[in-house]
């Protein structure tokens, strides 16, 4: 029997291993805590405007005032959500193709890849994830999480920051039927580097070949090309492959960062099983999503004058990116790929010591692995920021 001495000594919780704090998350509290003059945020990825705030949409104010105004009740709706913002939502990501798709209003796109990834263990008990490195680095705690085995494979060449294409075929020829494929639906986080067209089909035929599932994360609509050309490399594989899941966010294109505002469709013919086992999966994690941030969307969405705004916002926010782009990469022959690439990354070629050298003496603030948050820069700035960034670009 254990003494009482022994039984307080003891917690419950010494199983568990000391994690490390959240690298991309930790940088909000670094970057507010440093004194420095003229420091530059270039962490977590929010927009910027000129001035380096991260704005409330015009239409997302609006449609906020008239949820205030008129909504009438907070009574429950269902472990599906908001399902008419679920179905105007599709009609931005699919356009008029969203007829074999099952979907659910997600907390975040966070809540779409765990609900999904859940979905995945539920019906392949271990099944093996290939994910593309470098990645977003909650991708594989996500799916680790889930119970599913990670396997990574090369696509990225980050001395010449360019795809490459053949290493990543090369790795894939190690997947087996049944696992699944991580994809980036545009605006690569964190390389900024998407497929071609002619890639992407060749990704969509390895698919159907392999009998892999692609799992594609779709965060960035709106902020690389526009809202059609984003979509349409998803829309492309969701038409050639028969199953195939995907993740939404409006963190980004909705500006709606902290009401964790997303959804996950999963194209199957098995549509009513596939339905019944993600709201059973929703419902013992999360019960309900969040409501304010899709009821914003639906609204948005579902008003003519709204919703021109909002996209003429969005076309405003993806210019000042691509204009920031075009201007970082004509500022160094070392950066020059920038321009060629999409959305509010840039992998920078720098070791842990350069980033923590540029933090320290020029308070200036990327993720741990040399990411940058474009949209963190101004023109103002861009010149001292690539002053300071020469001596590391070999
Ligand atoms: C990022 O990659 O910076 C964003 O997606 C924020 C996050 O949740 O990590």
């Amino acid at each position: 029997m254990l003494t009482r001495e022994l039984v307080e000594e003891r917690s419950f919780f010494d199983g568990l291993a000391v994690q490390p704090a959240d690298g991309l998350l930790g940088l909000i509290g670094m970057y507010r805590a440093d004194p420095q003059p003229g420091k530059i945020d270039l962490g977590v990825g929010m927009f910027r405007d000129d001035l380096g705030r991260t704005p409330v949409m015009r239409a997302v104010k609006a449609a906020e005032a008239m949820l205030l105004r008129d909504q009438e009740t907070k009574s429950y709706l269902g472990a599906e959500g908001d399902l008419r913002f679920v179905e105007l939502l599709a009609g931005v990501a699919f356009g008029t193709g969203a007829d074999r798709l099952v979907g659910v209003q997600t907390p975040g796109g966070t809540g779409a890849l765990r609900l999904g990834a859940e979905l995945i263990a539920r019906s392949r008990p271990g099944a093996a994830v290939w994910i593309g490195t470098p990645t977003w680095p909650n991708h594989a705690p996500i799916f680790r999480d889930s119970g599913l085995a990670i396997q990574t494979h090369r696509f990225f060449d980050v001395a010449s920051a360019e795809i490459d294409f053949e290493a990543m075929i090369e790795d894939l020829a190690q997947a087996r039927a049944g696992d699944v494929l991580l994809l980036h639906g545009c605006c690569h986080n964190p390389t900024g580097a998407d497929f071609t067209a002619e890639q992407w089909q060749e990704i969509g035929r390895l698919c159907e070949s392999r009998g892999l599932l692609p799992f594609i994360d779709l965060a960035y609509q709106g902020l690389g090309d526009g809202l059609a050309a984003d979509a349409a490399a998803m829309r492309g594989l969701l038409g050639a492959l028969p199953e195939a899941v995907i993740a939404y966010s409006c963190d980004k294109n909705f500006g709606l960062y902290r009401e964790r505002v997303g959804a996950l469709w999963v194209q199957s013919d098995a549509s009513d099983l596939v339905r019944g086992n993600v709201l059973a999966l929703a419902r013992s994690i999360w019960s309900m999503p969040p409501d304010h941030g899709a009821a914003v969307v639906r609204l948005v969405l579902e008003n003519a004058a709204l919703r021109a705004d909002w996209a003429a916002e969005l076309d405003a926010m993806r210019a000042r990116i691509n204009g920031l782009r075009m201007a970082l990469a004509a500022s160094h022959e070392r950066l020059a790929a920038i321009g060629n690439q999409r959305g509010m990354f840039a992998l920078l070629p720098l070791g842990p010591d350069a980033v923590e050298a540029l933090r320290r003496e020029r308070g200036i603030y990327m993720a741990g692995n040399g990411r940058i948050n474009i949209a963190g820069l101004t023109l103002d700035n861009i010149p001292a920021f690539v002053a300071g960034l020469a001596p590391y670009l070999s």
